[in-house]
């Protein structure tokens, strides 16, 4: 961790995190334990439902602010809402988004970059304008002030409506390696090695993958107001399984959304493979159409 405090005090911190903890579910929405959890069959299937939850959420307010994600996990859900987008059904053009986190040091034409993923994989396929689209800065002189600036913007546009998230194997959001504070705010960070291992399938050679990474904070992700994690495959299964049914830590930054309202998480089967409560998560699931509304 290079720069953990950004001048903002921790009691400040530590009120927001909690008022965003303790923000009451909105009107008409279901009864639900803390993090409703919804495992689908296939990674195409789960892709299409959380596509359905990002139109609901578009919908409901045409100039939403979404918080995005990169890695491998998002990218069928990204190519589902350019479909929709091109069938009519969507329109991004008063959508903001603000991307989760960038490598430090990469710039913005490398392909490796995010600013390079989210215009190839998604942005560049619908109609948001650009000046809507915030990432962060992996090339930035003054890391600080360009992680300051990043907060605000996010407090001046509103705040982030839908926060999509997807998890390390280690159980980190964004690049909250185990160990980031649970109050942590946009800096920089220095990544631990099995994300760099993880990682470094993306690029020519393992030591060619950044060290270092600019990211939201657990703080940050956590007061979005609504959050979406989506996780596929076995290897996302031990994690899943301690963020969901483990204890709040920052070892597992993931956890920390135990603690958010409106927090649902996308899984396919094997993702969901370790989690030991599957058979109630699937009976609320089949329960729900009758559940009394609030
Ligand atoms: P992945 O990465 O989607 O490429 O598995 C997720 C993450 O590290 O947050």
């Amino acid at each position: 961790m290079l720069l953990e405090s950004q001048g903002i005090s921790h009691l400040r911190h530590c009120s927001r995190i909690w008022s965003a903890f303790l923000h009451a579910p909105a009107p008409g929405r279901i009864l639900s334990p803390i993090m409703e959890v919804i495992i689908c069959n296939t990674y195409e299937e789960l892709c299409r439902a959380a596509a359905r939850e990002v139109a609901d959420v578009l919908n409901a307010k045409p100039n939403a602010v979404l918080g995005l994600a990169t890695g491998s996990t998002p990218l069928g859900l990204y190519q589902e809402l350019a479909r929709m987008y091109k069938r009519g059904e969507l329109d991004f053009s008063h959508v903001t988004t603000f991307n989760l986190d960038e490598y430090v040091g990469l710039p913005i034409t490398h392909p490796q970059s995010y600013y390079h993923f989210m215009h190839e994989n998604f942005f560049k396929h619908i109609n948001i304008p650009p000046h809507n689209i915030h990432i962060p800065s992996g090339t930035t002189t003054n890391y600080r002030a360009f992680c300051e600036w990043y907060e605000k913007r996010i407090v001046e546009v509103g705040g982030i409506d839908l926060q999509i998230l997807g998890i390390g194997s280690d159980g980190h959001i964004g690049f909250n390696e185990p160990g980031s504070s649970l109050s942590s705010r946009t800096r920089l960070k220095t990544l631990a090695r099995p994300t760099i291992e993880d990682n470094a399938r993306f690029f020519d050679k393992p030591q060619d993958v950044p060290i270092y990474a600019i990211t939201m904070g657990v703080g940050t992700i956590i007061e979005a107001k609504q959050c979406l994690l989506m996780a596929n495959g076995k290897k996302k299964a031990r994690a899943i399984a301690a963020a969901i049914e483990g204890p709040v830590t920052s070892m597992i930054t993931a956890s920390a959304l135990q603690l958010h309202p409106e927090t649902k998480a996308y899984l396919d089967t094997e993702a969901a493979s370790e989690l030991q409560m599957r058979d109630y998560y699937d009976w609320i699931q089949l329960k729900k159409p009758g559940a009394p509304r609030v």
